[in-house]
């Protein structure tokens, strides 16, 4: 049974959380996501890109290949796939609210803006592999697209608008209708809303409509083995780890995380990863940067046994002695941060895109 109620909890009791656990939180107010205003055409012609297999470099993937708008704009796969011949290693993320994070990547490596982003996604070998130069040529080859930059006030096709576009189209990804943000959640999920802001804890780190801090903490999640067993996932990570800079990356056995960016002399932020939004987890399962725990109920148990085995595990992750009627209540709120799914016309662009079109006739003598 739905109760019609209002959530919102004032900063005040947040504060006394922070009391409570004895530190400081800088947990800001729980309440819809806002949504964005963007140019309408621009949007469109990102759509049309984001499902684009011809933005990789043999036409194989588009965006939507791992952000799949039927799993909340994931892929449902514990880790990622990548470039034909390669696979990932670490899980895809949704893209809904991802235009008002702070830094992007699991280990918050880009912490600039979406066209950066989307750069880094169709130009990273085991994303997209493209090459910026031949992407627009192909671009320019389509009448469709010639029309969409035009109608966008870009003129011509250009690497550069592609990247400005395909950050339009992402800022139109914005949860809505869920039952938190209705107030209409069920009684067991109003429960678990306590525990979360209160006896739970994790408030401290997951608040705001994003239910993120937008900052890397180490959980102590367990390796995913399949990251060194497989040969294609591991050729991954060698090339991305050595390509960061990690001086032993052959014989790494762990996910460094954050500590690609902040390098502490003491090693005392491996292992940390950006606080993932709690929005939308009902279609993004499996959950945590390596795909770890398979289930809602999985995240909840390891919270309540305090988390994983690691030195560096935040402190504020401790045993809960939360009984079962309680954990389900816990799920039972994560459940209810999830809204409509966005995968109607709005979001997906709707026609399989047609790549045997006529080219225009003088596109070789075309100005870049
Ligand atoms: C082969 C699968 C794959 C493809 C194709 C792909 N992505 Fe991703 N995407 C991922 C994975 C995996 C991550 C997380 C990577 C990490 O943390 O190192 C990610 C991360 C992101 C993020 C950051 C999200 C966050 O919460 O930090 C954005 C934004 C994004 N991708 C957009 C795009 C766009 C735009 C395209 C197309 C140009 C694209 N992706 C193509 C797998 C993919
Ligand atoms: C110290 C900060 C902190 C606290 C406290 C905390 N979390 Fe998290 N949470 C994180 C981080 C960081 C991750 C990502 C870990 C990773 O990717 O390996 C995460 C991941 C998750 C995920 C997985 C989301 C996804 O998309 O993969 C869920 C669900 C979650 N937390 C719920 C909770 C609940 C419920 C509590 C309270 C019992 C809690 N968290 C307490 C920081 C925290």
């Amino acid at each position: 049974m739905k109760k019609k109620t209002s959530y919102s909890v004032t900063l005040g009791v947040v504060a006394a959380l922070g009391a409570a656990i004895g530190s400081p939180i800088q947990a800001q107010e729980f309440g819809p996501v806002p949504i964005a205003e963007v140019d309408a055409a621009k949007a469109a012609l990102g759509k049309r890109l984001f499902f684009d297999p011809r933005l990789s470099g043999d036409a194989a993937i588009s965006c939507s290949t791992c952000h799949n708008p039927e799993k909340g704009f994931a892929d449902g796969l514990p880790l990622a796939k990548a470039y034909p011949g390669t696979d990932g290693f670490r899980n895809t993320p949704t893209l809904i609210n991802t235009a008002l994070k702070a830094a992007w990547f699991h280990d918050g490596r880009l912490g600039t803006n979406l066209n950066d982003v989307t750069r880094e996604s169709i130009t990273e070998t085991y994303t997209m592999n493209m090459d910026m130069r031949l992407m627009q040529e192909r671009v320019k080859q389509d009448p469709i697209y010639l029309e969409m930059f035009e109608a966008a006030g870009y003129g011509e096709p250009s690497n550069g608008s592609i990247r400005k576009a395909i950050p339009v189209y992402l800022a139109t990804l914005t949860s809505r209708g869920s039952d938190f943000d209705a107030g209409t959640m069920s009684e067991e999920a109003a429960r678990g809303f306590e525990l979360f802001t209160g006896k739970a804890g994790c408030a401290a780190c997951h608040s705001g409509p994003r239910f993120t801090d937008d900052t890397p903490h180490n959980t102590g999640a367990p390796e995913n083995p399949d990251i060194w067993s497989d040969p294609k996932r591991h050729v991954t990570f060698v090339s991305f780890a050595s390509f960061m800079g990690i001086s032993n990356y052959m014989n790494l056995r762990r996910d460094p995380g954050a500590s690609i960016r902040t390098n502490l002399a003491d090693g005392s932020d491996i292992g940390g990863f950006m606080t993932p939004t709690l929005r939308e987890l009902r279609y993004t399962a499996p959950y945590m940067h390596n795909g770890m725990l398979e289930t809602l109920g999985d995240v909840v148990a390891f919270y309540n046994g305090g988390g994983g085995d690691d030195p560096n595990m935040d402190t504020r992750i401790q045993p809960l002695d939360l009984n079962a009627g309680e954990q389900a209540d816990l799920v039972a709120f994560l459940e209810s941060l999830s809204g409509d799914p966005l995968t109607s016309d709005e979001h997906v662009w709707p026609d399989k895109i047609n790549v045997n079109y006529t080219a225009f006739d003088n596109w070789l003598e075309a100005r870049n």
